[in-house]
């Protein structure tokens, strides 16, 4: 018999990609999400297209599961995420709490969720040279938004659960994750899908110059979705229970990464900087731990998965752009 697994957020970037590798690996794999993925097929063996705030969605989503991958989040980039705090705190505390408890009521065995780095306290995201952020610094607790705190609680309640029911929970707390079939307009992109779309839109319009948000100086580590998604599982396979970085280590600006992304795109790019929602003025991940309970560190290099996501956006541009001509 396979192992049967849910997919919470597949229909989302990450989500789906995690989809393709259990699947890959030979689960059989349930997703559930409130759309489809918006760029490819799902592989998931079967697909529950349901509103995951809805408690008795929840219940039918996790029976015969035993175990559950928690992905679904009203989630973003800078520019949603500074924007909907009502929102996104109201919609993401009754998925995460209606979920855990459905996985429990259910039988689950094992339940990760996915946190963020936008969990970590501000006061120590002020300088762009900014020390990487090590597990324990999430406390004293002073998340960014209201998206940072409702993680922060969604932790606590992941780990009383296991104390308190014995549910074995894991708790991935994600770095700026990107690749390929991840949103990459309409509000919710963050910086590297909107910096790829931003310069192959200029090239496609011949023009010289793209408007990045603040001084470019911020900075940031980005990861690769493959790695991710590898990082996820070997997190559900571990014994360990508590908070996990899951990200690159490698601190770069956002003018940095326009230049990274200029140079793949082979078409040179000045830098328009405007007001906007910035964000932390730094932020990286401490990796020390995430090496010694897993063993594994990231394996894609910035420039190879941004290559990656390039020409994946670039092509996604061009068929968009000849869809509005014809
Ligand atoms: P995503 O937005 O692509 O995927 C989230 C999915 O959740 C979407 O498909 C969305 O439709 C679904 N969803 C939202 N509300 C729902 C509802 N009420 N019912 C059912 N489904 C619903 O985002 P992602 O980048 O794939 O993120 C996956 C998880 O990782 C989320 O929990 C997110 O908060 C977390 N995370 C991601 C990053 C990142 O850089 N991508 C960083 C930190 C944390
Ligand atoms: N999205 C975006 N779009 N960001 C831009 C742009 C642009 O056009 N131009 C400059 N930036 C800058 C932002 O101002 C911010 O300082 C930086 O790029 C990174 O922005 P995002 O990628 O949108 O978000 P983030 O890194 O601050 O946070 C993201 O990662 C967290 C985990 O590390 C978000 O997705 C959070 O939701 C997530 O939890």
């Amino acid at each position: 018999m396979k192992k049967t697994v849910l997919v919470t957020g597949a229909g989302g970037f990450i989500g789906n990609h995690l989809v393709s590798l259990l699947k890959d690996k030979g689960y059989y794999v349930r997703g559930a999400d409130i759309k489809k993925p918006d760029y490819s097929e799902s592989r998931a063996d079967e697909f529950l297209v349901m509103d995951l705030r809805v408690w008795d969605n929840c219940l039918l989503a996790t029976s015969g599961m035993e175990q559950v991958y928690a992905l679904a989040a009203d989630m973003g980039g800078m520019g949603y995420i500074t924007t909907h705090h009502a929102e996104i705190l109201y919609n993401n505390a009754l998925i995460n709490f209606h979920t855990l408890e459905a996985a429990r009521q259910n039988g689950a065995a094992r339940y990760l969720y996915t946190s963020s780095a936008c969990i970590y306290p501000e006061y120590l995201q002020t300088d762009a040279n900014v020390k990487p952020l090590k597990e324990e610094d999430a406390y004293p607790a002073m998340p960014q938004d209201a998206y940072g705190w409702e993680k922060l609680v969604s932790e606590r309640l992941c780990e009383h659960y296991r104390e308190d029911y014995g549910i074995e929970t894991r708790i991935a707390r994600f770095h700026n994750i990107f690749g390929p079939l991840g949103t990459w307009d309409g509000g919710r992109e963050k910086a590297p899908a909107a910096i790829c779309r931003k310069v192959a839109l200029a090239k496609l319009h011949g023009e010289r110059s793209i408007q990045v948000w603040g001084d470019g100086e911020q900075t940031r580590s980005f990861c690769y979705v493959d790695d991710c998604v590898e990082a996820i599982y070997a997190l559900m396979q571990s014994d360990y229970p508590h908070p996990l970085n899951i990200g690159q280590d490698r601190l770069i600006s956002i003018n940095e990464l326009v230049s990274v992304v200029s140079r793949l795109a082979e078409y040179e790019i000045e830098i328009e900087h405007i007001d906007g929602p910035q964000g932390v003025r730094g932020r990286n991940s401490d990796n020390t731990r995430l090496y010694e309970i897993l063993r594994w560190q990231p394996r894609i290099t910035l420039e190879e998965g941004l290559k990656r996501t390039y020409a994946w956006i670039e092509q996604e541009v061009r068929v968009q752009y000849s869809r509005v001509l014809s």
